[in-house]
């Protein structure tokens, strides 16, 4: 394993490991969480589990993939033979996001394409479902709806291409490309929108306290949530990617970075958001909390609108959806190397091989989402994995090396013998208590929700 692939640079393998992080839970997941937990009053608990939670397990899955150097299946299988099976299941469920999240990028795609001439027209919400979508219509050969096919036959043959250039040649290059690209359109797009009319109506409802919320169980599962899905925690990704650090690297200080930046991302998107939503309030005369959207909605229903009022919408509907895409195909390449390390790893096959063939089938399960009923099955799909997938995943995971393998302390040497921090007890308590605590919560919490 001496020749195992390395990133070129610490800025490769960081923009990397932002480039997963910084995904659509950062512009279209985060706005609207905040906003209904309590809006200005969210940051508190927001901040906590980042602290908590968010850094202290970033540092465990960069030390984890550092330290043993394998995939996610591999290196947990080092740190117990009977472990082996917590990283597949984490694979598992990247593999799972990435047989839909392509089909979102797909439509962002297209998105961008009818951003000139705004050719949602004057229902973006109908020309969504019905005519871009074609939802519950009979369609042609098989169901597959060709604007919806092409374009993710376009984003798999990029994926898969900077992914079978292995990691310095090709995810290092993509990320490099993808990110910083990423960040000044989001600057342009953030600035145009502080300064349309209306803005300070919608920047006042997302940072209005809501101090009460705060002493509600919900606001901080809701809080947590956001940490793990937003960076990219219990997938596999960063022990992947970690696996590729030279010996000498800095792991603490990395996690930090990693977290602010994608925190850094969430706010600024918070802010664009919701001074967009703000002007499309003053606009139409409606009350900002009946324009406030998340997810789906919020992307394909909400800012179509916005745009088309906006001046030079061809330019700023065009800059949106672009942004959509870098930050969903950087976020697929990492969830599709987890599998793809891990294939190459179990079958000692060649990264070429393991791209075609777990490339190929993620891609071709992907084509059930490209369906007349893609959408319905995407939310039902994307639902279990958010409630359940990855709560889970992260509880295995801290549970299984903090109570029952040989423990924090490990790892907490290998990572202060390399990083400028020192992990003390704090570090272990965190992923000891607290986040088994919260995660267990979390699932209690969503289950009752799922029976009543
Ligand atoms: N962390 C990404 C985001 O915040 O959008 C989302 C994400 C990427 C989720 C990769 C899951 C994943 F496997
Ligand atoms: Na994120």
């Amino acid at each position: 394993m001496e020749n195992r692939s390395q990133w070129g640079t610490r800025l490769g393998f960081l923009l990397a490991a932002m480039g997963s992080a910084i995904g659509l839970g950062n512009i279209w997941r985060f706005p609207a969480t905040a906003f209904e937990n309590g809006g200005g009053a969210f940051f508190l608990p927001y901040l906590f589990a980042l602290l908590t939670a968010g850094i202290p397990l970033l540092i465990l899955e960069y030390t984890i993939g550092h330290k043993f150097r394998g995939s996610a299946p591999r290196s947990y299988g080092k740190i117990s033979k009977g472990m082996e099976w917590i990283g597949w299941w984490q694979v598992a469920i990247s593999f799972i996001i990435s047989t839909y999240y392509p089909v979102i990028i797909a439509w962002a795609i297209m998105y961008a394409y009818f951003s000139f001439g705004q050719q949602w027209g004057a229902d973006p919400t109908g020309f969504f479902v019905g005519d871009y979508l074609q939802l519950g219509d009979p369609g042609t050969f098989g169901g597959l709806v060709p604007s919806v096919f092409l374009p993710l036959i376009a984003v798999w043959a990029i994926a898969l291409f900077f992914l079978g250039r292995g990691v310095k040649k090709g995810i290092e290059v993509a990320n490099k490309i993808f990110i910083p690209t990423l960040a000044i359109i989001f600057l342009i797009i953030v600035i145009r929108a502080v300064t349309l009319d209306g803005a300070l109506t919608g920047l006042d409802a997302f940072f209005k306290p809501d101090w009460g919320a705060i002493t509600s169980g919900k606001v901080w599962v809701a809080a947590y949530g956001q940490i793990f899905f937003s960076l990219s925690i219990a997938f596999a990704i960063m022990i992947t990617y970690a696996s590729y650090l030279p010996k000498k690297s800095d792991i603490t200080n990395n996690a930090f970075i990693t977290g602010f930046a994608n925190s850094s991302f969430e706010l600024l998107a918070g802010i664009g958001v919701f001074a967009a939503l703000g002007f499309m309030a003053v606009q139409s005369g409606q009350d900002i909390s009946d324009v406030v959207a998340g997810g789906v909605g919020l992307a394909f229903m909400v800012f179509p609108e916005i745009i088309s009022q906006m001046p030079a919408p061809g330019f700023f509907g065009f800059l949106f959806f672009a942004s959509l895409v870098l930050a969903g195909l950087s976020s697929l390449i990492s969830i599709s190397e987890t599998y793809i390390a891990g294939l190459q790893e179990k079958f000692n096959i060649s990264r070429g091989k393991a791209v075609t063939f777990g490339g190929g089938i993620a891609a071709i399960l992907s084509l059930a989402f490209a369906t007349k009923d893609g959408l319905n099955l995407l939310d039902t799909v994307d639902h279990f994995i958010n409630n359940y997938g990855v709560a889970l995943a992260g509880l295995f995971e801290v549970v299984a090396i903090a109570w029952f393998a040989k423990g924090l302390k490990d790892f907490q040497n290998h990572a202060n013998s390399i990083s400028d921090i020192r992990l003390g007890i704090w570090w272990r308590f965190c992923l000891g208590i607290i986040t088994p605590v919260v995660l267990g919560y979390m699932m209690l919490q969503n289950l009752k929700t799922e029976v009543t």
